[in-house]
């Protein structure tokens, strides 16, 4: 079915709102249970599509799961089955996560390439060459990722770029691999240290998490475990900056917000007030924000999740802001959803250049991914009047109560369903 979202703009938003379990770290913490037999708890899990349909893979190699709200138990057999070779894969791209486990554990892994997000060409060129250094063979078969491996033995690896998902395949293969493995150039996101720390709790040995450098001496056996999920520093952001562009004053709760640093720094730089507490923060904005250069990168660095909340808030600045997209090549789609708007954008390459304007003017939109979808709603919100979101689907794929949350916010938007 295919929903949209009527957002009528012009609503200050104000009050009070926690953010979940984060979609990007509960699919690998699922996809990890496959490495230990018995039962796994995960608590705080979002109520997100990408929660069933990881179900739906674990269910297909064999896992019984049940879904109790924020509660995911996933019970994982002696024997699991080593090919993920269904419907369910293809629909979704962290479904790959499933890779590194089934190695480990089984042997071999077949796992369909995933489809997922049109934000730019995602390789597993380095989930494949990681795996390789371990003592594994990959190649592309039929459509599918096939990993084999007699047993995988401890090495030093080191990465091109510090990626999220082929980080977490090669820890999930080296927590069982004989002896020591370094991986250098890891991905330092908050979701890899979440990973580690449920790994370690499983009996994993890693050391490092949170720095450029991890190392992984091998056990033979892993045991489940219960698991909270970090909270979704994306959703978080997305509320900081539904604060600043609507000019209004919301409290986030449930976020580390040193997971969210830069981005709650640029919201200073244009002009917001944010505290930080412990778990949550602040954002007041009274003023018309001020314009505010970006640049995509690897955690520390500004998130490219939340480049088209950046955008966003750039179209509708005072003065000229100057986005750098460093990580996706084609997260730049986006923008021509935005210039249907009235934004004044000019794309350079992985560039692009806006002129801020007084107010956008409402019109039908499509979201063509999670983030770029929000990032339309964020901006319907501050368009004049009626703004149609289509292919909602998308966002519902990453934040929970979406429209519900944003209403009891004071937003105005109507689900509607044909
Ligand atoms: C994850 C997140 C995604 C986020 C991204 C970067 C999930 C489900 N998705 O995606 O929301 O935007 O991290 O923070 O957690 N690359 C290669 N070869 C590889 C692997 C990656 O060339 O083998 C490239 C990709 O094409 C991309 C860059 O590396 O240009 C970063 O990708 P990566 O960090 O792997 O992102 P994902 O894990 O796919």
């Amino acid at each position: 079915m295919k929903d949209r979202f009527l957002v009528t703009g012009g609503a200050r938003l104000e009050g009070s709102v926690r953010v979940d379990g984060a979609k990007n770290s509960v699919l690998k913490l699922m996809a990890a249970s496959l490495l230990a037999e018995g039962t796994t708890t995960l608590n705080n899990c979002p109520e997100i599509l990408d929660v069933p349909l990881m179900k739906d893979v674990l269910e297909g190699l064999g896992c019984s799961v049940t879904i109790d709200g924020p509660t995911v138990t996933i019970n994982t057999p002696a024997v699991v089955s080593s090919r993920a070779d269904f419907d369910a894969v293809r629909q979704f791209r962290a479904s790959v996560a499933v890779l590194g486990p089934l190695t480990a554990r089984c042997g071999e892994a077949i796992v369909a390439l995933p489809g997922g997000d049109a934000i730019g060409s995602r390789p597993l060129d380095m989930h494949q060459s990681g795996l390789e250094k371990l003592g594994a063979t990959t190649h592309i078969e039929h459509g599918a990722v096939v990993a084999r491996a007699d047993k995988l033995v401890g090495a030093e690896i080191s990465l091109d770029f510090p990626s999220v998902g082929a980080t977490e395949n090669i820890l999930a293969a080296a927590v069982l691999a004989e002896g020591t493995t370094t991986l250098d150039n890891a991905a330092r996101e908050p979701e890899i240290m979440d990973l580690c720390d449920m790994l370690n709790s499983m009996g994993a040995r890693i050391s490092g998490a949170g720095t450029s450098t991890l190392t992984i001496e091998g056990v033979s056996k892993l045991e489940p475990t219960t698991h909270t999920v970090i909270g979704d520093r994306i959703v978080a952001g997305t509320w900081a900056y539904a604060a600043a562009m609507t000019q209004g004053d919301i409290t986030v709760g449930g976020i580390a917000p040193r997971h969210l640093h830069l981005a709650l720094e640029k919201l200073k730089i244009a002009g917001a007030e944010v505290e930080t507490y412990e778990q949550g923060f602040r954002v007041r904005m009274n003023s018309r924000p001020k314009a505010v250069d970006y640049q995509t990168l690897p955690f520390p660095g500004f998130p490219t999740d939340l480049q088209p909340m950046a955008i966003g808030i750039a179209t509708i600045a005072d003065g000229v802001s100057v986005i750098t997209e460093n990580v996706f090549e084609s997260r730049f789609r986006f923008v021509d959803e935005m210039l249907r708007l009235g934004a004044d954008a000019t794309v350079d390459g992985h560039h692009v250049v806006l002129r801020g304007v007084d107010t956008l003017s409402s019109t039908d939109v499509w979201a063509s991914d999670i983030r770029a979808g929000a990032g339309l709603v964020l901006a319907g919100l501050v368009a004049d009047g009626e703004t149609t979101v289509h292919d909602v689907y998308h966002i519902d794929r990453g934040y929970p109560k979406f429209v519900e949350r944003l209403n009891a916010l004071g937003a105005n938007i109507v689900r509607l369903t044909d």
